[in-house]
């Protein structure tokens, strides 16, 4: 599939467009939230240097063919009335004969609190059943990740299950919280 034609996305508030490679001014809109332990602490690693940061924005303007499992679409989000990447929308396929795709999003604290996680979550939600013919949609995120629980809530994603103990983040045992939503499930903007 060519999602070149398909990209960018626009929302009321929001432009969802591929990172653009090397550009410093990406790279650093980035590393402004992956830096942030706050921001590490429920993605299970450490915050990220610069230059991890420079080599995810190039993976990332590479667009996936959508065709094997692991192929990943990560997307910048800017605000409309300003430019700068202010967070980041993943879709990854868990499953292409399945169909299966898991969403993932991260946001810079500075701009937490006024929906514009849910709404780039809605938008690319929203693409992945319709253009990217995803079946069902889910999301893992930490027990602990209340934020991240209210926003797969208000997408209209069910909770479907409780991985007890599931992961190792530093000496701290991980549970997991998976939520899905099925096409028709989907609460749409
Ligand atoms: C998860 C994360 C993106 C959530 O950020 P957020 O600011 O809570 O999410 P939103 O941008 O959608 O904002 C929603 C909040 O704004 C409020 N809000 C204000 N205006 C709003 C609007 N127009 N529309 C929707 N919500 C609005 C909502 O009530 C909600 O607050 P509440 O959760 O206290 O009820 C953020 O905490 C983050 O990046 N965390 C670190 C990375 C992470 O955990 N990623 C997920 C791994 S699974």
């Amino acid at each position: 599939m060519d999602l070149t034609r398909a990209l960018p996305l626009t929302t009321d508030r929001l432009l969802l467009r591929p990172f653009v490679p090397e550009d410093p001014e990406d790279i650093d809109g980035m590393y402004a939230y992956h830096r942030l332990p706050e921001v590490a602490r429920h993605l299970y690693r450490p915050p990220r240097t610069r230059e991890q940061c420079a080599a995810v924005v190039t993976d990332a303007a590479t667009l996936p063919t959508w065709e094997n499992d692991g192929d990943a679409l990560i997307l910048a989000a800017e605000r409309a009335v300003a430019p700068g990447v202010i967070g980041e929308i993943v879709l990854r396929c868990a499953s292409a004969h399945a169909r299966q795709t898991e969403i993932g999003w991260t946001l810079h604290p500075a701009h937490g609190g006024r929906g514009y996680a849910t709404e780039a979550a809605a938008a690319l939600a929203a693409f992945a059943f319709d253009t990217l013919r995803t079946h069902r949609l889910f999301a893992r995120l930490d027990v602990e990740n209340t934020a991240s629980a209210r926003l797969c809530g208000r997408l209209g994603m069910r909770r479907e299950a409780h991985l007890v103990e599931n992961d190792l983040d530093g000496d701290r045992w991980g549970s997991e919280y998976v939520y899905a939503a099925l096409t028709h499930e989907l609460r749409r903007a």
